[in-house]
This record gives structure tokens, sequence and C-alpha cells, in this order.
């Protein structure tokens, strides 16, 4: 093989080698595809020392080239430092420009971190309570009455306070394309202002182990113009929906009568429990056990009838109903929009 066709042959594997690096980079928890202003300071920091280490690389790899072409024309002893260029070039080399390079990487630091600490001091329309639990997303609005699950709703272009926590162990809280992580640790709370400059769903994920379930820890954040925004806002705050189907009507009464109440809040009911998501608006919701599964009847009656096979270690057990009655349990929450 010539020398020419070596050097195509070796771009084309480097080429493909980046094309498929790139590739697994990009989708929904691109934190490189911004969407809000948190991940656009991210992301400028990021191309920022990207640069900054691409050209100190080139410089390093520069000296050393030309330290190696240069040795290999010499003969004779090693000549001493003195014949190097001196102290003088360790000095520059080794400590001025290392300090240059790393206060440059500090500042920039400090001006995003600045961005985001006055970011964070509001003012915000929306404040979100954020709780972490094993393995799932609760979100409190207090001001609007709204509790949901495993799905943030926001008004676009507004900056939302989410204070988070978690009731048992440290969780991470991440939406990539629209802000940093930032940790849910128990008995305390941290605060992060989330915005969207666009409309859509987006990713969000918890980022710190949390135990076996620790992948299907799933969330959305729906970002949508205010009026729809108020519309959510107005549809949750409705007590949940009356049986008016006799068959909807069994499933209420099933439900009302089983342990389900001890776990799960239904508003108008005798359902208060506080360990599982509340259930008044279940079914306007797109996924089950926070991204596991979709929000369909036939994956719901999947999990109810055996969460252990849906999602091992899940709090949530299982129960033993004949058919007629998983598809009145089923018809029920199904109406709960
Ligand atoms: Cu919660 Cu990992």
């Amino acid at each position: 093989m010539g020398r020419r066709a070596r050097v195509v042959e070796g771009s084309l594997v480097i080429a493909t080698a980046l094309t498929a690096l790139t590739a697994a980079c990009s989708g929904p928890g691109d934190t490189l595809a911004p969407a809000g202003p948190g991940a656009h300071r991210i992301d400028w920091l990021w191309w920022t020392m990207f640069a900054i280490a691409a050209f100190v690389f080139l410089v390093v790899i520069g000296l050393l080239s030309y330290g190696l072409l240069r040795r290999r024309g010499q003969t004779g002893d090693d000549p001493d430092l003195e014949d190097r260029g001196g102290i003088g070039t360790v000095l520059l080399g080794g400590v001025a420009f290392p300090i240059v390079v790393l206060v440059a990487l500090f500042v920039v630091t400090l001006v995003a971190l600045e961005a985001q600490a006055r970011e964070d001091e509001g003012p915000h329309p929306v404040a979100v309570d954020v709780i972490a639990h094993q393995w799932w997303w609760e979100f409190r609005y207090p001001n609007l009455g709204v509790t949901t699950a495993n799905e943030l709703h926001v008004p676009t272009g507004q900056p939302v306070l989410l204070r988070v926590t978690s009731d048992g162990v440290i969780h991470s809280l991440w939406v990539p394309r629209l802000q940093r992580k930032l940790d849910a640790v128990p008995g305390q709370t941290s605060v992060v202002t989330l915005q969207a400059d666009a409309d859509g769903t987006y990713l969000g994920e918890c980022a710190e182990y949390c135990g076996l379930q620790h992948a299907n820890m799933r969330f959305d954040v729906v970002a949508q113009p205010s009026n729809d925004f108020d519309g959510w806002v107005t549809s949750q705050q409705q007590v949940a929906a009356k049986p008016t189907d006799p068959m909807v009507e069994q499933g209420e009464q099933l439900f009302l009568g089983s342990s389900c109440v001890y776990c799960h809040t239904i508003s108008g009911t005798n359902a208060t429990g506080a360990i599982g998501p509340d259930l008044s608006h279940v079914a306007s919701r797109t996924t089950l056990a926070a991204g596991t599964i979709p929000n369909t009847a036939e994956d719901l009656a999947r999990w109810i009838a055996d969460p252990q096979s849906v999602k091992p270690g899940t709090q949530m057990p299982g129960t033993d109903l004949t058919p007629q009655e998983m598809r009145e349990l089923v018809a029920y929450l199904e109406s709960l929009a």
C-alpha cells in the first residue's frame, strides 16, 4: 500500500470513529443540544474548555514533533539544558503558561456560576417542590394546589424554581438539555432554576445511583405555551372524575375497598395515602412507574397484576384480581384524566 493510500485509509477510519462517537451523543439526553439558559451556559463552558484544551494539546504536540525531528539530525552527546533554551523555557512552558491557562479556565467557570446564581435568585413565576422517591419523582406546585408524578409541566420561556429534596436515599435530578444536575439529598432542600426556551418534551432522569431501579427513574419535562400550561393546571386542580359508567363505578369501589388507599391519593375520595404517586389524574400522564412502561390499559393491567415483574424491587405490591375485576379497576384508573 502506498503512503497516500495509507493516509486516505487512516482518515477514513478516524472519520468513521468520530461519526459513531458523535452519533452516540445526540438524542434526548444530549447536553450539547441546549434548549434553555442553564444548558446554554454549560454548552458554552464546555466548548470554551474544549477549545483551550485543544489549543494546549496542539502546542504540546507541535513542540514534541519539533523536538523529535530536530534531534534526529544530531550526533554525539546529548546537549545539556542550556543548549535547549535554558531554564527560561522551563519556567515559561512549565509554570507561566499553565498558570495563564488554569486562571483563564477558573475565570470562565466563575462567570458561568455567577450567571446561574443570579438566575436562581429569581423572580420565578412558578415554583415546584420536587421530592425524589425510590424510584419515582413527585412534583408539587404548592401555590397552584397541584401534585403530580414523573411529569413536570412548565410554561415555555419562563424560569421555574425547583426545590429539590429526597425522602430516602440520595438521587440527582437531571434534564440534560435544560440544566445541570442537582442532587436530591434527604433532609436538605437544594434549588435550581429550570427554563425551556422552546415547547416540547424533554427527558429527565436520575443521575445518582440510588438502588436497583436507578435506571428506571425517568421523568418528562413538558414545556408548553402559557395558555396550555394554565389549562393543564386547571385540569389538574379539579377533583378526580366521578364515575358515570357502571363498570367504572365497580372499579372505583374495588380501588377504595382495597389496600391501594393506604399508598395512593385520589382527590375527593377516602384514598389519601402518600407513599406512592397521587393518582387523581393518572390517566393524563404518558408513562407509568417513572418512564418504565407506557400508560396504556394493557400495560397498566400488567403493572397492577405483577409490579415486580415490570420493575423488580418496587414498593408496589402485586394483586390477585379476577380478569373482570382487573378490567373494572383499569377502566376506573383510565377514567382519571
Ligand atoms: Cu434515583 Cu438514581
